[in-house]
């Protein structure tokens, strides 16, 4: 089941399952809202087991430093990015509980551990979903599900460059996205799918209420002074 504010999105993503060999569902809905939630996972329960809940959506806006953000963005960016976390969460736990061996699996950032100027509701919201895939695990456990998060550098998506260029980044810095010390390039979507790939297989049982990150060493260089 893939759903997505989008439908074409949606669709989309359902293309590449069913190219996969995959049977997939295409669903338009909001996941910042608990009705659009709760329908998903109504028409899940329809379509078999449900054992792995990706939350992915999200929602990056350029230029929102404490002093400009509006108190409606910031609402939005946390609504999106964390709320639907709780929600749509909540909405799968009976199915996720009654499944064997069930995963969620929670898309943060890098920006939940390092910042890049003016970009406050992003990285709190980022943060929260590190923190509420802790808690998630801790309050899971009981009912046999495993809540882990994963946190990509930059990931060669439209969003990515719509981001930087909104923070006033030229065509110069975008290529500096490539810095060879952090492998050289950015990741492509698939490098942040076989990462999820691993987190909800059998290999990764023992992982649980952590964030794993993926992003080329990006955390782990010290500025150039
Ligand atoms: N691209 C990157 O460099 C990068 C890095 C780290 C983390 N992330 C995270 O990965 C996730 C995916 O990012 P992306 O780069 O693919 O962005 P994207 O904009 O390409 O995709 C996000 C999708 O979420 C959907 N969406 C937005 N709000 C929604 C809502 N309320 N309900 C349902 N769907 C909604 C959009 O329609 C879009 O299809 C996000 O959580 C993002 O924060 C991205």
């Amino acid at each position: 089941m893939c759903a997505d504010r989008d439908p074409d999105a949606a669709e989309r993503t359902a293309s590449l399952a069913r190219e996969r060999g995959r049977a997939a569902t295409a669903r338009a809905a909001d996941v910042s809202r608990d009705a659009d939630c709760r329908e998903l996972a109504e028409l899940a329960s329809g379509l078999g087991e449900l054992a792995v809940l990706c939350n992915i959506a999200g929602i990056s806006p350029f230029a929102s430093g404490i002093a400009q953000v509006s108190e409606e963005l910031w609402d939005r960016v946390l609504a999106v990015n964390v709320k639907s976390v709780f929600l749509l969460s909540r909405a799968c736990l009976a199915q996720l509980g009654a499944a064997s061996d069930a995963v969620i699996v929670n898309m943060a950032s890098v920006h939940a551990f390092a910042s890049l100027p003016e970009s406050a509701p992003y990285a709190a919201s980022k943060g929260a979903v590190v923190a509420l895939t802790r808690q998630m695990a801790v309050d899971l456990a009981p009912s046999g599900i495993r809540v882990v998060a994963v946190a990509p550098g930059a990931v060669d998506t439209p969003s990515s460059y719509t981001s930087a260029l909104g923070l006033g980044a030229d065509s110069r810095e975008l290529s500096a996205l490539k810095d060879p010390h952090h492998l050289g390039w950015l990741a492509a979507p698939d490098d942040v799918a076989e990462v999820v790939a691993w987190l909800v297989s059998p290999g990764a049982r023992f992982v649980n209420g952590t964030a794993l990150v993926a992003d080329g060493g990006m955390l782990a260089q010290l500025p150039r002074s």
